[in-house]
């Protein structure tokens, strides 16, 4: 099998005319187009993020957990952190910031479960922090928080507001500005369709106002050391602090010219109706989905529960059909499920193919499920 369906939760598939973008043989970081392509894409980073010209865009090389460590530029000794965690990334935050003098209390979710509102207040009214950490969409799930309704519970309890958009940013709705989310983060090989190699974050004025000489960050993801590189290249003036990914930054601006001509809104429109289709597929064929509660459907990523047959088998043979899917990597839930990443330059006739793979595969291997009807209810979704 020579083509293969990629319904991963990233890298996912590129669009031909990105990854030609990147195809330069002689281009430098002093380069005018460079300068140009790295101009553009801060300035479309702020709109990707619902940010206004208050907000400071960064493009850091490393991708989510760089974008993540850079946080840190925030904090001084001592400060008092929140993480809201509805799973391994949630976590990822509490393993970051336990490397750093600073405290940190965590409230975790159960698998398939997120964090509510009301549980968030509750924990910032007894104490005082100086930033609260969450995961818009927690991947290892596909649970989605509600961080419109956290903000507004929160906002005047704490100094600043940390979102890992890792996997919604370019697929649901991000408003950093009308949330007032301090830090909005993401990584170029997710929702946004392009390799991996760039963590891309916003930060507002206020967490701007924290990059110091006092902050506990180390050195190349300290984004003091970053900001007047971001700054001149926006102006169109080259700079230099750490080498940037610049055949990647090609391919991160090409994409970001797709997305404008696509339109945010009807981007994320598009991801909705995958979502639907997927989740219509597979509740069809009579499985049930790792997101206990609807409202918490995520527009990106489907975990997939098995009654009988085992994760690894099912990504086995699915890739032997021409799929590649996403495995499990909840530890609570090992082996008992696997999921669909939906996110990037993803269409209905995709859906279609995962879920038709899926289904004579777990027939295949055993698993309960009733032949055609996933594929029947796609298509009845899309008719
Ligand atoms: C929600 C979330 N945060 C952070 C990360 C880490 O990103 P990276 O693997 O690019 O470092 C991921 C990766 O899948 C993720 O899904």
């Amino acid at each position: 099998m020579t083509r293969k369906l990629l319904m991963h939760v990233g890298p996912v598939t590129i669009d031909y005319d990105v990854l030609v973008a990147g195809l330069r043989g002689d281009t430098g970081f002093t380069s005018q187009e460079f300068i140009d392509a790295m101009s553009f894409s801060l300035k479309y980073l702020r709109r990707l993020m619902g940010a206004d010209e208050t907000y400071q865009p960064f493009i850091i090389p490393g991708g989510g957990t760089s974008a993540m460590e850079s946080v840190a530029s925030v904090l001084r000794r001592g400060d008092k952190v929140l993480v809201v965690s509805n799973g391994v990334f949630g976590d990822r935050w509490k393993a970051i910031f336990n490397r750093y003098p600073v405290a940190v209390d965590i409230i975790k979710a159960n698998p398939g479960e997120y964090v509510k509102p009301e549980e968030v207040e509750e924990k910032v009214s007894e104490e005082k922090y100086t930033l609260v950490a969450m995961t818009h969409v927690e991947t290892s799930t596909g649970v989605r928080e509600p961080i419109q309704e956290v903000t507004k519970r929160i906002r005047d309890k704490v100094d600043l507001i940390a979102v890992d958009g890792v996997s919604s940013v370019g697929a649901e709705t991000v408003k950093a500005k009308d949330y007032q989310v301090d830090i909005y983060l993401t990584a170029s090989q997710k929702a946004i369709g392009v390799p991996p190699g760039a963590g891309l974050l916003v930060l507002s004025e206020r967490a701007v106002s924290r990059l110091s000489d006092e902050s506990v960050a180390g050195y190349y993801l300290n984004l003091k050391n970053w900001i007047d590189v971001m700054r001149n290249l926006e102006e169109g003036k080259g700079s230099y602090f750490a080498t940037l990914p610049v055949h990647l930054i090609f391919m991160l601006s090409k994409a970001f010219e797709l997305m404008e001509k696509e339109g945010l809104e009807n981007r994320i429109k598009r991801h909705e109706k995958v979502a639907k289709g997927i989740r219509a597929g597979i509740e069809s064929m009579g499985l049930d989905i790792v997101a206990k509660r609807p409202e918490a459907y995520s527009n990106t990523v489907t975990g997939v529960l098995l009654k009988k047959a085992n994760a690894g088998d099912v990504l086995r043979e699915v890739i032997s059909e021409g799929l590649e899917l996403a495995p499990g990597v909840h530890p609570a839930l090992a082996g008992k499920y696997f999921r669909i990443g939906h996110m990037g330059w993803v269409n209905p006739n995709d859906v279609i193919t995962t879920i038709a793979v899926l289904e004579r595969v777990l027939k295949r291997l055993g698993e309960p499920v009733n032949v055609g009807e996933g594929v029947r209810a796609v298509q009845l979704t899309y008719s």
